[in-house]
């Protein structure tokens, strides 16, 4: 029998809203949650009607990292060969669209990874982020060594992956891996808001522009510049250009068509 659905998806206006939904394990991302994630993933990006995607869990955790209990018995290979937190999760990475983290509770091991795939991450006032996983004998799989390391710079990586000790949600903004800190109460909706205004900007120029801020992960500056200057080039191309600087020259708002 098929188990029930760990994640819940709804439309807040042009924003889609993914909750991960597996609260007895603290949103532990077991491969059937991966797997439903992947497929909203990539029905919202194919979706016209969406303009940006808010991931996040629940109060108490947006993700405890991949399921431990699930894991634990396997062979190296049989993750090897299953590509184990390989292409399935990285689905959110592949996404055009913006997609925004909501994170509230635990983002630990595979919860922070998650979150760090996503473009930005808002956080509530009680989020705690970390990378555990040296206490289980292992260490981060899904990027945490990487993109923490970029995110928050050698020593504070070090720090937390060596010791896997968790940060708050002050430490993780002033280390710069968080956006910005709301009110518990406040996270989804902020997320949601942030959503709405991108969704009044242009999706060509806002995709570009992800790719552009991403590329600063992957290469050199000079090559990064390249690639930016490239892609601005290339906007002079859409109508989305010429009415957002007539827009601005006619003092009125601009509106965009996505093309
Ligand atoms: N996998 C599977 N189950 C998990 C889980 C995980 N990652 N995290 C929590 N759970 C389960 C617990 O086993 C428990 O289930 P039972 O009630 O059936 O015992 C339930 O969620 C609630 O958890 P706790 O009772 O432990 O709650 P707590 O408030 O006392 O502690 C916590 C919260 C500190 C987050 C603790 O649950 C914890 O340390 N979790 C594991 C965190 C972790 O090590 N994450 C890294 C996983 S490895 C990884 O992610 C690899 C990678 O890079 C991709």
């Amino acid at each position: 029998m098929a188990e029930e659905t760990m994640i819940l998806t709804e439309r807040q206006g042009r924003v889609a809203v993914i909750r991960l939904n597996r609260p007895k394990a603290l949103n532990a991302l077991c491969d059937q949650l991966m797997e439903e994630l992947g497929q909203a993933l990539r029905g919202f990006d194919a979706d016209p009607e969406v303009a940006a995607i808010v991931l996040t869990g629940s109060d108490r955790a947006f993700a405890a990292g991949a399921d431990i209990k699930e894991m634990q018995s396997r062979s190296f290979p049989a993750v090897y060969l299953d590509d184990f937190i390989g292409k399935r999760w990285e689905a959110v990475t592949y996404v055009q669209k913006p997609v925004i983290a909501a994170v509230a509770g635990f983002a630990l091991g595979g919860g922070c990874e998650l979150a760090m795939m996503c473009d930005l991450i808002i956080a509530a006032d009680n989020a705690k982020f970390g990378q555990p996983e040296i206490n289980l004998g292992v260490i981060p799989g899904a990027g945490g060594t990487q993109r923490l390391t970029r995110a928050v710079g050698k020593a504070k990586a070090m720090d937390l992956v060596l010791t896997g000790r968790m940060m708050d949600a002050a430490e993780a903004e002033r280390a710069g891996l968080v956006a910005r800190i709301v009110p518990l109460a406040e996270v989804v909706a902020e997320a949601v808001k942030l959503g709405e205004k991108l969704g009044t900007l242009s999706a060509p120029a806002l995709a570009m522009a992800k790719e552009a801020v991403n590329r600063a992960f992957e290469t050199t500056l000079a090559e990064g510049v390249k690639f930016e200057r490239r892609a601005f080039q290339s906007l002079f191309s859409t109508e989305d250009q010429k009415e957002g600087m007539a827009a601005f020259a006619e003092k009125r708002p601009a509106v965009f068509r996505n093309r």
